[in-house]
């Protein structure tokens, strides 16, 4: 402040100089993390939203056999069958047990005609889908001390 009351304007006097140095600085390092953000891509691991072809054509076949009439995925779906989420890696069932009822039915769900190759790209769906989640959810029982009691029996259902 001068004897006026007047402060000096920034752009002048002592310091001038650096404080143009900071701003600019802060804008171009705001410039390289922003173009650094925005052009790298977020990796996906497989299954958890990107299918290979296998798993594509096994998305089609699934809604071509209209198998989301009886099944669903993460409880989404019809209800005369069960739930398909985590069917090719629940304790007890799995891949080739999967195939099996795709190609031969069962008493309660028909034999719908899918050919040995279009069951392979049928599990290769279910498997991606099983990748991407568990369903039903888990249950959670926290404790105080930011634990949860279920952490040492979690089996895979
Ligand atoms: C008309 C209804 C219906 C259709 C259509 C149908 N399913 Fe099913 N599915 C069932 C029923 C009901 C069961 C239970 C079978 C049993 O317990 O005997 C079942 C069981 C299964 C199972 C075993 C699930 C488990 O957890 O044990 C798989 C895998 C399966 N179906 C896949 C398919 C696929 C893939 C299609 C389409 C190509 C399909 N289903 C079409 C009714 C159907």
């Amino acid at each position: 402040m001068d004897p006026s009351g007047q402060s000096a304007p920034a752009n002048v006097g002592p310091g001038a100089v650096q404080r143009r140095l900071i701003y600019f600085g802060l804008i171009a390092l705001f410039m390289v993390q922003t173009a650094l953000t925005w052009t790298r891509s977020t990796e996906v691991p497989p299954g958890l939203g990107t299918l290979n072809e296998t798993a594509q054509q096994g998305r089609q076949l699934f809604l071509d056999f209209n198998c989301t009439a009886c099944h669903q995925f993460y409880g989404l779906g019809g209800h005369m069958g069960p739930d398909l989420t985590n069917v090719t890696r629940a304790t007890g069932k799995g891949a080739a047990y999967a195939r099996g009822i795709i190609l031969h039915g069962t008493e309660r769900m028909p034999m719908l005609g899918v050919t040995p190759e279009q069951a392979d790209a049928i599990v290769a769906y279910l498997e991606a889908w099983a990748s991407s989640g568990t369903y039903p959810v888990r249950g959670f029982n926290p404790t105080p001390y930011g634990t949860y009691l279920e952490m040492h029996n979690d089996d895979d259902q």
